[in-house]
Formats: structure tokens, sequence, C-alpha cells
């Protein structure tokens, strides 16, 4: 069952289900939950009596009252409550909604506990935080092993704030939220079943169901484009490689176009890479799941403004027909590389769809890509990298990261570097060393880049996490499709 939030006006005083999970800020326990806890028989109060709760960020204590909901569950959402942190009380709430067994739950956020944020804004980032903390992936576990009823459904109670504003920013939070849940659903699978081909399927069956077109080009079609650089990294696998090309028209002007690398396992090829974590590398598709996630809000929510997703896909492998180090691949730019590492195929794949983007003359193009290591050791996972060509749109960028909490920091893609990638015998090679590993991966991708404002996203440190803690488990984060939403619904006048 797909897990789903709605917005109801049932009062927290008057739920009488399995679980209410109130979201409070630092302080003596709101106003607003007094009904609640007289409801409960003094069970909230007696938590702040005993010293156990007093609403610091992360704080959590769950009750087993007498009277009301089963069980009650106070998050602590810390002094000054911004967006970023009720997102994170939703989803504490949620995960532990999900651990405890409860099939459905309720979540309030009392007018004391949104403090300054706006009403819609509020709305928005419980929904998120509300379907973030829900996930789970447990298709591939035998079915005694997951035994208790998955959390399906979260009523976010709407109190007293202002229907219009919190419908509009749950509608809008609820789209992104699907959006991630489906990124996530996709990162997780593993590479024997997510081929590029069901990578494309995937793309095909969700813009079906939006009535949206979308191109796809296997082999045959590839070369028919001259599509050389996608082609060399797949040449050496079993499973062809694809590129899609999703529209969404919902505006009239020029589109932003969203590039999402979509290599769907990464074993470096014939530079190939050391065991050790290689089997995260069936991440290496998740540029490509967050532009999924992305269309999959944008096909909820039809903000008025055109959209064009290209996913670029192959599956990177050392065999007897693969791409070599030395090899000199002719993209469809026209430019030539020259192949020094097998293992920098990334920017192969992203060089051809960012040369592809030119045909829709677009007013942007953001490119997001799990690209290098280095950006995990400049930056850890804390953020993300950015560079572009276009200091506005990166800052544009940079601004709806900030919103969306998946922050990204610019790096700078100054002259000096281009020499790194300079080739003796084709136009660029394909890694520029050790050095500024990241910026020069940015400069190489900067060289297919041709009439447009662009920014480049490096999520290789942020897009999965082998960290559990309160509101998110080990796995795919589905980092991206927030920041993409955030940046397509501005743009859009949302
Ligand atoms: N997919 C990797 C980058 C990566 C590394 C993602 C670690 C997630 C975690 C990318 O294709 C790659 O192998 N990059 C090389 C580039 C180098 C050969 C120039 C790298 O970062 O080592
Ligand atoms: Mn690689
Ligand atoms: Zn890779």
């Amino acid at each position: 069952m797909p897990f789903t939030t709605s917005l109801t006006d049932v009062a927290a005083e008057s739920y009488a289900g399995p679980l209410l999970i109130a979201l409070v800020a630092q302080g003596p326990l709101p106003g607003s939950l007094a009904g609640l806890d007289a409801r409960t028989g003094g069970a909230l109060g007696r938590a702040y009596g005993a010293g156990d709760f007093s609403g610091k960020k992360d704080e959590t204590v769950l009750a087993y009252p007498a009277a009301g909901p089963a069980r009650v569950l106070l998050v602590g959402v810390g002094k000054e409550p911004t967006r970023a942190a009720l997102r994170r009380g939703a989803a504490i709430g949620a995960k532990r909604a999900r651990v405890l067994g409860a099939a459905t739950a309720a979540l309030a956020c009392p007018a004391e506990s949104r403090a300054a944020v706006p009403v819609a804004d509020a709305f928005q980032s419980l929904a998120e935080g509300a379907a973030q903390g829900s996930w789970w992936f447990g298709e591939m576990k035998r079915p005694p092993e997951e035994p208790k009823p998955a959390l399906t459904a979260i009523e976010i109670l709407r109190g007293d704030a202002d229907p219009a504003a919190a419908g509009r920013g749950h509608t809008v939070g609820a789209a992104i939220g699907a959006g991630q849940l489906l990124a996530r659903g996709i990162q997780v699978l593993p590479p024997n079943v997510l081929t590029p081909a069901r990578l494309a399927e995937a793309a095909t069956e969700l813009a079906g169901r939006h009535g949206m077109p979308c191109l796809v080009l296997d082999r045959a079609g590839l070369e028919r484009e001259g599509m050389g650089a996608i082609l060399a990294v797949g040449v050496g696998s079993a499973q062809d490689p694809r590129f899609v090309a999703l529209e969404y028209r919902g505006g009239t002007g020029a589109p932003i176009v969203l590039i999402g690398k979509g290599i769907t396992f990464d074993t470096g090829g014939i530079s190939i890479k050391p065991a050790q974590s290689m089997e995260d590398m069936k991440y290496d598709m998740s540029g490509a799941a967050a532009v999924l996630g992305a269309f999959e809000a944008i096909g909820r929510l039809k903000p008025a403004i055109n959209v064009i997703g290209l996913i670029p896909s192959a599956e990177n492998m050392p065999s007897g027909t693969a791409y070599r180090p030395a090899d000199v691949v002719k993209t469809h730019f026209g430019k030539t590389i020259e192949v020094v590492n097998t293992d920098a195929e990334g920017r192969l794949l992203l060089a051809d769809a960012l040369s592809w983007a030119r045909k829709y003359q677009p007013a942007a193009v953001v490119d997001i890509a799990t690209l290098t290591g280095a950006i995990g050791i400049a930056l850890g996972q804390v953020v993300a990298g950015v560079m572009g060509n276009d200091p506005s749109f990166v800052q544009e960028v940079i601004a709806a990261g900030q919103r969306a909490h998946e922050r990204a920091w610019e790096l700078p893609l100054l002259d000096e570097y281009r020499d790194q990638i300079k080739s003796d015998i084709a136009d660029v090679k394909n890694s520029g060393g050790r050095l500024a590993g990241s910026i020069t991966a940015g400069w190489f991708l900067k060289e297919f880049v041709e009439g447009f404002p662009w920014a480049h996203l490096d999520i290789a440190s942020t897009a999965y996490t082998d960290r559990e803690d309160a509101a998110l488990v080990k796995g795919p984060t589905g980092m991206g499709v927030r920041l993409f939403a955030e940046l397509v619904l501005a743009r859009a006048g949302a």
C-alpha cells in the first residue's frame, strides 16, 4: 500500500486512533495541547513534570494514556522551529509510527510549534517529513520477517491554521513526498533488477500516469543520434544503454531541463574499482531517480511551466567488449574525448545529455549526478557540491536547496582548472587526476554546455547514507527531489 497523508479538521483531543504525534517547540506544554492533556488524564503534563521532555530538538517521549489515543508521541522541534525542524520532527514521528507497527497515525503541529514558519510552508514540510520518515523497503524480504502492518496513512491535524494556506502547503508537500518515495524506491533496487531498460520503463510508466510524452532511445536510437559517449560507457555490458527524454508542458516559454545520471551499476569498467563498498554503486543512478521523483511531484501539481527531464543510462562493466583507457570517443556535441579512466563514466553520459539539451533552447539546465568521490572528501555528507556557468542561476539553485533543506555549496569553477583535462590526442580527456577532482569533473561537463545557464549538482556523498538516525533509515535519501521541486515551483510562480 502506498503511503499517503491527508489534512483533517479532527481536533487533537478527539482523535482516538493508534498514535497521536505532536510536534512541540522547546518550552512549557503549549496551551493549544491543554485539551489533549486533559483528555489523556494529564499524561503530557506529567512527562514535562518528570523532566523527561521539554521540546528540545529530536527529544521524544511516548505515553500510553488511559483515555484518548492508544499512544501519544511528543517530538521536540527545538527553540526556534524552522521548516527543516518541522520536516525532521514529522519524519521522526512517522518513523517511530512505522517501527511501533501503527498502520495509521495523526500528526499535530499547533501554532506555538510552528513559530515564525508561514502556515503553507509548515504544512508542506510536515507532509514531506511524514513521507520521508515512513519509508521502508521490505519487498525483497520474505513476509515472515515483517509481521507488523505497514504504516500507510498519516492524517495531519489542521488545528486553527488558516485552511487555505494549510491546504495549499499540504498539497505541495504531499506531492513532493510522493516524489521522494518514488525516487527512493527506484534508488534502492538492486542492479540485476534495475537495468537501464527497466529505468527507462519506470520513466515511461510515470509519464503514462501523468499524460506526459516520453521518448526512449535504445542502442539503435543512440547510434542513429550520434550519442557516442553514452554508447561507449554501455558497450561492455550485456544490458544495453538507454536515453530518456520526458516532457512536461504546463506553460509557455523556454523550458527548464533536469538531467540525471543513470548508471545502474558502476564497477569502474576496465579501470575497475576495489571490492570495498562496490555494492554502493547500485546508487549511481540516484541523479536519474531524483529527476523521476521531481517529475512525479510536477505531474501531481501541474505547475505553469515547461520542464524537460533527460536520463542517460548505462551499466559500466569490464568485459571483452568494454571501452578502454586510451579510447577516443566521438560525442553527440561533436567534440572528442580521450578516455584515460573508464571509471570517470558519469561525465561521458552527461556530456551527451547536455549536448542533447540544446534542442529545447532551454531557459536553464541543471544536471544532478553521483559524479565524484572527491565531493565527499571536500564537503562530507552535509551538503552537495554545485558549480555552473551563470552566477545568478547557481544562486537560484542554492536558494531552492535551502528551502528544501537539500543544501548545495558552490565550488570554484575557475579557468585555471581547465588545464587538468587537456588531452594530447583529443579535445578533452575524461579525468583531471586526484587534485580538485570534483571541479575538474565540472569543467569537463562545461565543455559540453553551449547557449544556456547551467548548474551541476554533485550528490555522490548525499544520495545515500549508511547512518541510521531517528528520522531516516540507512540507504537512499532521495536527494534532489525537494530541491528540484522548489526550483521548478518557484520558476512557475507557485
Ligand atoms: N560513481 C562514481 C562516483 C562515486 C564515488 C559515487 C563514491 C558515490 C560514491 C564515479 O563514476 C567515479 O567513479 N568517479 C571517479 C572519477 C575519477 C576516476 C576521475 C572517482 O570519484 O574516483
Ligand atoms: Mn565511476
Ligand atoms: Zn559512476
